[in-house]
């Protein structure tokens, strides 16, 4: 049965969904459990739907364009996610357009939406088929100087420019994407809070950052009453655990939200062994690629095996682990059987399989810096 035909077969023989804490409990078709994100009031889907992978393939050849992107975003809102997570060098600015596509297509009021957005890496509108992240270069011709980092000017002007993209007035919570030490603290987070006094971002998030850049971000923000950083959002998997050791469990002890991209190791964790795939074949051989090491390949064959056990797709499991250790997980999908399989509300792991996929894991050094 494909996933839709059950969306509409659920729809007609309601059953309340277990483990939901939906405020819209009257829509039998939600399929997935919402989560307070630390200690803030904002309740997010679990898992989120990441929207790197929408945008232009200018951009990153295996990125999906708007029309492939569209009905997989739409699958997801129609199974309960209510939440998506992009960023402005996404596709260079063209991936938070296909987020206001989607919500103006389908009629989805904006109010029912979270839009997790990201601003600091450079973003060239101009020349899509930049990666902002890997052209330093560029941040010192006269066009590009002030365009990036966290400077009261590029977070100002950037934030402006998203909006104008998402065709909305406020992002929920704007995340800084990377930590920058070239600015003072004072200045980026005085700029955040003037931009959450203006209601143009609700909340501020940071992503790749240590725990004592979080610490010091928010030990800033207290000390002059500003608006703090709510969530935290850094690479973890099965196969990939570095931060586990501080910022995650500095999040823990503060009350900070967890969000966890690249949950299923950019699809290590979600197919057999050795499987290539566009994505995979265009990353072999650059910093991106996430070559799975011996203890590695140990690990997702007992995703296989646990998968097999439950009758369940290997992404579930993995899935399943991570919103044992987040508040959820940011989870990518190329294809509407993607989003399917990766579903995995009321799925949930026993001590001891938990213990069984964690053990070959080895100790791995940061990806990054
Ligand atoms: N804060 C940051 O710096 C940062 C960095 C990276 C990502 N993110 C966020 O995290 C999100 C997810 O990251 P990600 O896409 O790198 O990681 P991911 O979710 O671990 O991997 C997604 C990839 O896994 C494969 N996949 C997904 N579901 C599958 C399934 N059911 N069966 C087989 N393969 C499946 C697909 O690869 P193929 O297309 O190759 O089949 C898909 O592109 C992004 O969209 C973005 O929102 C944030």
């Amino acid at each position: 049965m494909s996933f839709l035909s059950k969306l509409s077969k659920r729809s007609r023989t309601p059953s309340p969904p277990k483990q939901s804490q939906s405020a819209h409990s009257a829509d039998m078709t939600i399929q997935v459990e919402y989560r307070q994100l630390g200690k803030s009031g904002l309740r997010i889907s679990v898992p989120i739907l990441g929207c790197m992978g929408f945008g232009t393939p200018q951009w990153m050849p295996w990125v999906l364009p708007e029309d492939k992107a569209l009905p997989i975003m739409k699958a997801a809102w129609d199974a309960g996610i209510n939440t998506f997570d992009t960023a402005n060098m996404y596709s260079n600015g063209v991936g938070e357009r296909v987020v206001a596509a989607f919500l103006s297509k389908y009629s989805i009021p904006r109010k029912d939406v979270v839009i997790l957005d990201k601003v600091c890496y450079l973003t060239t509108p101009d020349d899509i088929s930049v990666i902002g992240t890997v052209r330093p270069d560029l941040l010192k011709t006269k066009k590009y100087v002030n365009k990036a980092g966290l400077s009261r000017l590029a977070i100002f002007t950037e934030v402006a420019a998203s909006l104008e993209r998402l065709g909305t007035d406020y992002v929920d919570l704007m995340q800084i994407h990377d930590w920058d030490s070239t600015v003072p603290v004072e200045e980026t987070m005085r700029a955040f809070n003037d931009l959450v006094v203006a209601g143009k971002i609700l909340y501020i998030g940071a992503s790749n950052m240590k725990a004592w850049q979080v610490g010091e971000l928010n030990a800033v923000a207290e000390r002059h009453g500003w608006s703090q950083i709510v969530s935290i959002q850094v690479e973890h998997s099965l196969l990939y655990r570095p931060h586990e050791v501080e910022t995650m469990a500095h999040a823990l002890y503060k009350g900070i939200g967890v969000l966890t991209f690249a949950p299923l190791n950019d699809g290590n964790l979600a197919r057999a062994l050795g499987t290539r795939t566009q994505r995979t074949a265009i990353l072999e051989g650059t910093p991106f690629e996430k070559k799975p090491r011996p203890s590695d390949e140990e690990i997702i064959k007992r995703v296989q095996q646990t998968a097999t056990k439950h009758g369940w797709t290997m992404p579930q499991v993995a899935l399943a682990w991570s919103a044992t250790k987040a508040t959820s997980p940011i989870v990518g999908a190329s294809s509407l059987l993607h989003l399917e399989q990766n579903l995995f509300t009321g799925k949930a792991l026993t001590g001891e399989e938990i213990k069984h996929l964690e053990e070959p894991y080895e100790i791995r050094g940061y990806r990054w810096g």
